[in-house]
């Protein structure tokens, strides 16, 4: 079977990477990157760190409105999928890149499988939780990473082709576990901190970044919190920070945003993790490390009722007493499957 695989922004180069391996065992893949991401941080450094072959297609959609970059994607998408003609569409996450995708396959009536189908925020002023919903309600294939995600589907009358296949980036992670411990004593020298004596935090979402008040309170306690703090900056960030002139203490480390490796392996050593990112929420809870998220919904409520994730929104105070409350108890269960999701998705298409 032909089976062309969507993709282009951070996120999905990782989710791709357990997917594509398993494909290709099964079935020939066709790689079309939308360029949705671009900045080398940002796209080339995951390809080469998650050797994953260069995309077969690159359409250099770059950024823009929702509705530009959204509609110059479906119009390159579908004339890739003309020619390539593939026997199924497989679609990630929940970006712009999901939608155009999943749109394009479907006007096309070409079979769309949908990997991390079914999450939802109940936000409709999200971005994304259009993007989902809509790629959802056009999937004749949907994998979802919970048996929640599932719930949620059947809740809007999607019971069809619906199957709980555990969550792809819990299968990438777990590959990627040996690497992290190896690779721990290097990262921190480089990064000069100490395990548990650091706080790492990540912020992109529309809704903290272009909100100068919401960015500004966030900042606030940064600057308050008495620990070093690294930060990745996403490239949207740092240009909202300095279009409002925020100013950091010396104890808030900013840099380039990071590979995934280092990534991984500042999650697990940190003290506590912040972010407003849905895979950094999951990955901390994975590897360990108690989480304070930036915003007031998640999709990975699983992380919140096991008690290793507070929702704290952008308040000042609320953020800096989170990051205060005593470690966890180490949870019974882990909700996102058994690392056999990439396997299971290839085997059912
Ligand atoms: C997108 C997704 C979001 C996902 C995130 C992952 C949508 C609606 N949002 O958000 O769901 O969590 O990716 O990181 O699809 N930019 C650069 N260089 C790049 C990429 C972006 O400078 O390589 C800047 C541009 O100014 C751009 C802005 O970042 O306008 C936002 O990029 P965009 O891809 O539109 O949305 P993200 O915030 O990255
Ligand atoms: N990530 C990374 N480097 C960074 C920031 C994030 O490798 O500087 C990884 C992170 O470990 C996770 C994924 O990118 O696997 C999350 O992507 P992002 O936060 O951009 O998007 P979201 O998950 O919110 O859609």
């Amino acid at each position: 079977m032909r089976i062309a695989s969507i993709v282009g922004t951070r996120p999905q180069f990782i989710k791709l990477a357990p997917v594509s391996v398993a494909l290709r065992t099964q079935h020939e893949e066709v790689v079309i990157h939308t360029g949705q991401h671009y900045d080398y941080h940002m796209s080339e450094l995951f390809f080469e760190e998650l050797a994953l072959p260069a995309p077969h297609y690159h359409l250099e959609i770059g950024s823009g409105s929702h509705g530009a970059q959204t509609g110059r994607m479906l119009e390159a998408i579908e004339r890739v999928l003309m020619e390539e003609r593939p026997d199924r569409v497989v679609v990630f996450g929940d970006t712009n890149s999901t939608l155009a995708g999943a749109l394009a396959a479907t006007k096309l009536h070409i079979p769309l499988a949908h990997v991390e189908a079914g999450l939802r925020s109940f936000n409709r002023s999200m971005p994304e939780e259009i993007n989902r919903v809509a790629t959802d309600h056009l999937s004749q294939h949907l994998f979802c990473p919970t048996e929640t995600a599932r719930q949620h589907l059947q809740h809007e009358g999607i019971t069809c082709g619906v199957e709980v296949v555990g969550d792809v980036m819990y299968d990438i992670l777990l590959q990627m576990q040996p690497g992290i411990t190896a690779h721990t004593y290097t990262c921190l020298d480089t990064f000069k901190v100490k395990p548990g004596h650091y706080m790492l935090v990540t912020m992109h979402r529309a809704a903290n970044t272009d909100n100068p008040k919401a960015m500004r309170s966030i900042a606030r306690a940064l600057n308050r919190l008495e620990m070093p703090i690294l930060f990745p900056v996403h490239p949207r960030t740092r240009a909202r920070m300095e279009q409002y002139g925020i100013a950091w203490k010396s104890h808030v480390h900013l840099s380039e945003p990071i590979g995934y490796l280092d990534m991984l392996t500042l999650e697990s050593a940190a003290y506590r993790v912040l972010t407003d990112s849905g895979g950094v929420q999951k990955e901390a809870f994975l590897l360990g490390t108690p989480c304070v998220t930036l915003r007031e919904e998640t999709e990975w409520p699983e992380t919140v009722s096991a008690g290793w994730n507070v929702l704290v929104g952008t308040d000042e105070k609320s953020i800096i007493e989170a990051t205060g409350l005593p470690t966890p108890e180490a949870p019974q269960k882990q909700p996102f499957g058994t690392g056999d999701a990439a396997i299971r998705i290839a085997r059912r298409l």
